[in-house]
């Protein structure tokens, strides 16, 4: 968990309130309107879940209707919906269009140099308010581009993209044409974008010139060619034309985006897909080296967004303006910036760039200009806004703002009443939301109009979810700590791990059986029922909302020529949540400058995994605190990186090593 204390924030009023404990009842006028408004729904909801879930399945729009709503007779491989029709891309857009909402806007996107730093001066493209109806044209030539190259139901298509709304139509152009797309975000390495490629078997990668970061443009292309032959089932690489920076193209196999949509058809038959067919792959750290495809299917999944994104965030699509800070590279930006969002007719807002280019009021004024009234954002980013002060939100006039979210980790109380004061006036209920890549939808979380929330508790199931808290031996854990499960299917869930069944099976439904699934997070439950998620039970740990396999990084350094062994941890961060620490044993002669070799190697994880995995210190060491048969005790190192008393050493091979690690863990400081 991170620290309590932020250097920005004066100890004051918010430290009176932390220790009330007080707890926050929905604002009488927020739940009178709210579109979940009686209580009854957790009671009909639990009590047939199949017709609760089915109730939002009828909204959607399905080409033919389902026959089964679930079938479970083969756990834990369910399936939803069964024997239904429809399009994902069809589902966001055609449906609104047909229902007249064609001019309505679907995301007004800003760019991150939309003012010219200097002179302040507005860069003509850098503000676009893209209606449905241009979406849609988007998404149809984009579909119509891909199919075009070849590409069809059941292919699977890389994006490794910025934050556009090209980024959008590129994931609908796949929905459209029954392609299965794999989002790399933005910020990992090309190496890391390969690997995704090569075990999806990718056929297609649709990537950017350039990203900008921090106003300056970083290749993306470029680095793509760099590893193109580490993914030879990519027969196609598209580019969007982000910065402008002209990158070589090898013929044949590069095309430009733009050419190949404004020669496509601006209408492109949506592919009448099996409610089971998938939808996309998109993957994320386990406790392996090796990331876990997640991967989701159609019917049920359209349907977890669409009722968690209306219910959870009140959303009314008429009058809302919804901004989901999160990269659609992530879960949180697949759910709830493209599918849940469009499903609902939602318009919403997505920024580029960081968000304190050019200054720490970024965000605000951008919640200013466009009015915002829902506002979902990550703990740390939070945090970073508590420490930057309160003066950048108080220069904007924040009063459109009706709801704020919270995804990612664990919110610390501070940072929550920070987050419902100075950002909500005081007036914003807050859902802080917990769920995973796997989930697909928000499984934990309050309903704004309905539940009084406590800060730091991400509250109850969501109507139709079932959690339990069990002990070692699978019992229920009523009040009190143990590993959390989820004890019933949902409509969202992932399906399986792309090409990995056996994997999926023993990662998440061995332990307690094939209808119990095992998030991987301990967490503990109140006498009122609360629950407060309390951290990973596995080799995960989560940096900035980021979910990082320790193990992962361990195999990069150790593909190092220069690291003999290596062992990761994650250590509290007062900033980040969770901060990475590696100890490193060099290969052959100790370096004289310890500090050199761990400078160049955080610079190579950053290179093969991306920046969000660079190891926040490295400590070089003669060797690792290891047990008689050989096994690296990492909670030793937690235990020295957190600077406690050393519990039992009597198991080690050799105790001195210990002392040493602890002695060069300071000295490198
Ligand atoms: O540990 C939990 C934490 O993030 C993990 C899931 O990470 P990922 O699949 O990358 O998805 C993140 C966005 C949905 C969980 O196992 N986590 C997520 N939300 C919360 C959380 N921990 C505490 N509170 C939350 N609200």
């Amino acid at each position: 968990m991170a620290g309590e204390h932020n250097k920005g924030e004066q100890p004051g009023e918010l430290d009176v309130l932390l220790e009330t404990e007080q707890t926050f009842p929905p604002p009488p006028e927020f739940a009178a309107q709210a579109n979940a408004n009686d209580p009854a729904i957790y009671e009909q909801a639990a009590a047939d879940p199949e017709g609760w879930w089915a109730s939002w399945a009828e909204r959607l729009e399905w080409i033919a209707p389902y026959e089964q709503v679930l079938d479970w007779s083969d756990p834990p491989f369910a399936k939803w919906f069964v024997g239904g029709r429809l399009n994902a891309s069809a589902n966001c857009l055609d449906r609104h269009l047909a229902a007249g909402l064609g001019d309505r806007v679907a995301i007004h996107w800003e760019a991150e140099d939309a003012d010219d730093p200097e002179t302040g001066e507005e860069r003509e493209g850098g503000r676009r308010a893209v209606t449905y109806a241009e979406l849609s044209e988007m998404t149809n030539r984009a579909a119509g581009a891909l199919r075009g190259l070849g590409i069809g139901k059941g292919d699977v298509v890389g994006i490794y993209l910025p934050m556009l709304p090209e980024t959008v139509a590129a994931m609908l152009a796949c929905a459209r044409i029954g392609a299965v797309h794999n989002v790399v975000f933005g910020g990992f390495a090309a190496a890391s974008v390969a690997e995704r490629m090569e075990f999806s078997g990718a056929v297609c990668l649709i990537t950017a010139d350039a990203t900008l970061r921090r106003g300056q443009p970083v290749p993306m292309k470029a680095a793509v060619d760099e590893v193109a032959a580490e993914m030879p089932t990519v027969e196609s690489i598209l580019v969007v034309d982000r910065c402008g920076t002209d990158p070589p193209m090898t013929p044949g196999r590069d095309h430009s985006w733009s050419d190949l949509c404004a020669a496509a058809d601006p209408d492109c038959e949506a592919e009448p897909m099996d409610s089971e067919d998938p939808l996309f792959i998109l993957y994320t750290s386990g406790s392996t080296g090796k990331p876990k495809g997640i991967l989701h299917t159609t019917g049920g999944y359209l349907t977890g967004v669409t009722a968690t994104h209306r219910l959870i965030f009140d959303l009314h699509d008429e009058t809302d303006v919804y901004w989901c800070g999160a990269d659609v590279g992530w879960i949180t930006g697949h759910s709830y910036i493209v599918y849940g969002p469009l499903a609902n007719g939602a318009t919403s807002v997505m920024y580029e760039g960081a968000p304190n280019y050019p200054a720490e009021d970024r965000w605000w004024s951008i919640i200013e200009r466009y009015g915002v009234t829902i506002f979902y954002t990550a703990p740390t980013a939070i945090r970073a806004c508590m420490k930057w002060g309160r003066e950048h939100p108080e220069k904007h006039d924040l009063s459109s703002l009706r709801l704020l979210g919270s995804v990612g980790e664990p919110i610390n109380p501070r940072a929550w009443l920070w987050y419902h004061e100075v950002i909500g006036g005081g007036r914003c209920p807050i859902v802080d939301t917990w769920w995973q890549t796997e989930t697909g939808a928000i499984m934990i979380t309050p309903l704004p109009g309905l539940t009084t929330t406590k800060p730091g508790s991400a509250t109850i199931p969501f109507p139709g979810v079932e959690a339990k808290i069990l002990d070692d031996e699978g019992k229920e854990i009523e009040q009190g700590a143990g590993t959390l499960v989820l004890t019933r299917p949902w409509p969202s869930m992932a399906r399986t791990l792309y090409r990995e069944d056996e994997r999926f099976v023993e990662t998440y439904w061995d332990r307690y059986g094939r209808e119990t699934y095992l998030v991987g997070d301990a967490a503990r439950r109140d006498e009122d029922g609360f629950f407060w998620i309390v951290g990973r039970i596995d080799d995960v740990i989560n940096v900035s909302g980021h979910r990082l396999s320790t193990m992962e990084v361990e195999s990069t350094l150790v593909s190092n020529p220069q690291v003999a062994e290596a062992a990761v941890i994650g250590v509290p961060d007062e900033m980040t949540g969770q901060a990475i620490v590696a100890f490193v044993i060099p290969e052959g002669q100790a370096p004289p400058e310890p500090e050199a070799l761990a400078a160049e190697l955080r610079d190579y994880v950053a290179t093969k995994i991306g920046k969000l995995a660079r190891p926040k210190r490295i400590v070089v060491c003669d060797d690792l605190p290891k047990t008689r048969s050989g096994k690296i005790m990492r909670r030793l190192l937690r235990d020295i990186a957190a600077g406690e008393h050393l519990g039992d050493v009597t198991t080690l091979r050799d105790p001195d090593v210990v002392r040493d690690v602890e002695s060069r863990f300071r000295q490198q400081a």
